[in-house]
Formats: C-alpha cells, structure tokens, sequence
C-alpha cells in the first residue's frame, strides 16, 4: 500500500480532530503513519507506533520543541512522501515552510499566516515547491472544509476569468450575529463561539476582520493579484486599542460593547434586516465589513457558521457559482486538512 508519513505539529482543536480522523482512516490504497507530533514546547517522535490518545498524552513527555532538528530528522530518515502538518497559529512555524519544502517535505496547513505574509514571501512558497516538486497545500485557509480554493483554480485553469467574488466567509460573524438575532448578547456569543472552535485562537482575530482579511487576501492572491494585507479596506467590530490587552482582559471587556451591538442589530430588525460581516474583491480591490441586508435575502438567511461566496466569472456572470455551508469548526477544517493530505498521497 501506498505509505504516507505525516509529522503534525499543533495538537489543539484542528490537530487534535485531525489525529482522530488519521486514527480512523480506513482505506486499501493509502496508509498514515503519523511519525511524530509537536506543539511549542515539546516533540515526540512516534518511535512505538502509538495512536491518538498515547501521543497526545506522552507528548508533555517529548523533547523541548526544536524546528531546526524537525526538519534535519524529516529530512535525514527512511520517510516515504513525509507531508509537515501545521496546525499551530505560529508565525515562526509559517516563516519556516521554505526549509520544509527545500528538504523535500509536502506542506499542509490550515493557518492563514503563509498565504498572508508580504506577496514576496507567497511567491517563494510557490518557487521552493515546484522547484523541488513538493506539493504546498491550504484549501481550508478559506471557508474551512468548503472547497472554494480548488473550484476557483479549476475555473482558472480551464480559461475562465473571476470578475467578483464577494459573501460572508466567518463563520464565527454569521454566528454571533445569529445570537444578536435571538436577544443573546456580543459578548456572551463572543465566548461561546470560542468555546465552540469556531473562533480563532484569539477571538481578536475573528472580531478586527483580519480573519477575513486573510481569506480575501488569499483568495486574490490565486487570481494573481498582487496585493498586501494594508491595501485592504477593513472594518472592525471592536475598537483598535483593545489589541494591547492580553488575551484574558480582553475577554473580560467584552460586555462594554454589548449595548452598542445591541442597539446596531434592534435598529436592523426594525427594518426586517439583519447584520452580516460581508466582503468583496471586484476591479483589485478588496473592502470588508458589517452591511444590513434584508432578513430574507441570502446572506441574511445564514445559520449557524455559514459562509456563502458568490463566484461571477466570464462563464458564471449572470449566474454566480455559489459555494455555501458551514465555514468553521473543529470537525470540517480537520475534515479539509485531511483531503488536502490525501490528495498529496493520490498524487505519488
Ligand atoms: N475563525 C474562522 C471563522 C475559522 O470563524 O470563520 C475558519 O476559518
């Protein structure tokens, strides 16, 4: 059969569903063998073949985390198709995908991070990878486990051209702002989509449009535009100077904005709108924000983490390709990583 070494490094909500999916991976053409898992403090190189739970739970037994010796061992060992999984938020991870792909190593990942760092860096990713025939793969950095990265290269690839791409790609907006519908509070939602694994990380992210500033930015990088994260018109749910507090006293602040979110969604419903955290690429460029739309219309009638965007094209002008469901969460995104991973391994 056809043998594929994975190295993960971040076993938090992704990673760890991804262990589970790897774990029960059943198939006659393709087995994973996961040679080793990482998070920023310690490696554990899977020299006993254990499965999820044992590697998880010997992993704070591991070495001290040292990147360089990652990429020396994946480099260096009797590894067949060796695919690097990252699954932390890291920059230094992201910064060190070029050493992966110059030793020979496939990379997979859901982080936004790479895609997102300046044009020159994105372009170095895709020279390192051809140049040394390794496969960079990210089809969850937008829309989770939905396949908009592939479908909008398919488009590409047979001479179509992508006019406009515009909708709602959070899932963790379509879902507070689902909870504003039903009376729950900003910050009360806030949580709970953290809780729930829809948000990121550091909730900031999702609530300052970054996060969807990434997606966009991403999304016309693959049309071959040449943009930065700053030519990007963003708008953010919360005011700027909160991003000085850690993590913990910006949750704890949460409830000053809940009378301003509630005031904004009551003055929507009055007129049979709702809010939705909506962006748009059209003529290069890209603008992003809160819009009030009619309750019944598309957008308006997202559940849940909806996403929905909307592709015209040349061929799909009148009628927009539509990619929608949910667009966050722990289950799809590790779902996508997965596909990503087997994709890598059809292609050997
Ligand atoms: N925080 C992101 C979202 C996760 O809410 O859409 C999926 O990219």
């Amino acid at each position: 059969s056809n043998r594929t070494d994975i190295f993960l490094a971040g076993v938090g909500a992704v990673g760890g569903k991804l262990l589970e999916l790897i774990d029960e991976f059943e198939s006659k053409e393709v087995s994973f063998n996961v040679v080793g898992i990482c998070n920023s403090t310690h490696t554990l190189w899977n020299n006993r073949g254990l499965h999820k739970r044992d590697l998880e739970e010997q992993l704070a037994k591991g070495n001290e985390t040292d990147w360089q010796e990652i990429i020396q061992k994946l480099t260096d060992g009797d590894w067949h198709h060796t695919i690097f999984v990252d699954a932390t938020g890291s920059e230094e991870v992201a910064r060190l995908y070029p050493d992966f792909l110059e030793a020979g190593i496939h990379v997979v990942t859901p982080s936004k991070l790479a895609n997102t760092f300046e044009q020159s860096y994105y372009d170095r990713l895709r020279e390192k990878a051809s140049a040394k025939g390794v496969s960079f793969r990210y089809e969850t950095n937008v829309g989770a486990g939905l396949p908009i990265i592939s479908t909008i290269n398919d488009l590409l690839e047979s001479g179509d051209k992508i006019l406009e791409l515009s909708g709602v790609v959070s899932g963790t907006m379509t879902y507070l702002f689902n909870e504003l519908e039903k009376g729950v509070s900003f910050s009360e939602a806030v949580s709970v989509a953290k809780q729930k694994g829809y948000a990121e990380p550091d909730p900031r992210d999702d609530l300052s449009g970054e996060d969807v500033a990434r997606k966009f930015l991403t999304l016309a990088r693959e049309l071959g535009l040449q943009l930065e994260m700053e030519d990007l018109q963003v708008e953010s749910l919360i005011p700027e100077p909160l991003k000085e507090l850690d993590r913990e006293s910006f949750l704890e602040r949460l409830s000053e904005f809940d009378e301003y979110w509630k005031e904004h969604m009551d003055e929507a419903a009055s007129k049979d709108e709702t809010l939705r955290y909506t962006g748009k690429l059209k003529d290069g460029k890209i603008t992003i924000g809160v819009e009030s739309l009619p309750l019944n219309s598309p957008l308006g009638q997202l559940k849940g983490t909806g996403n929905m965007l909307r592709i015209f094209s040349s061929r799909y002008a009148e009628t927009p390709m539509i990619i929608q469901g949910a667009g966050a969460g722990r289950e799809v995104t590790a779902a996508g990583v997965l596909n990503d991973i087997l994709k890598i391994t059809k292609e050997q």
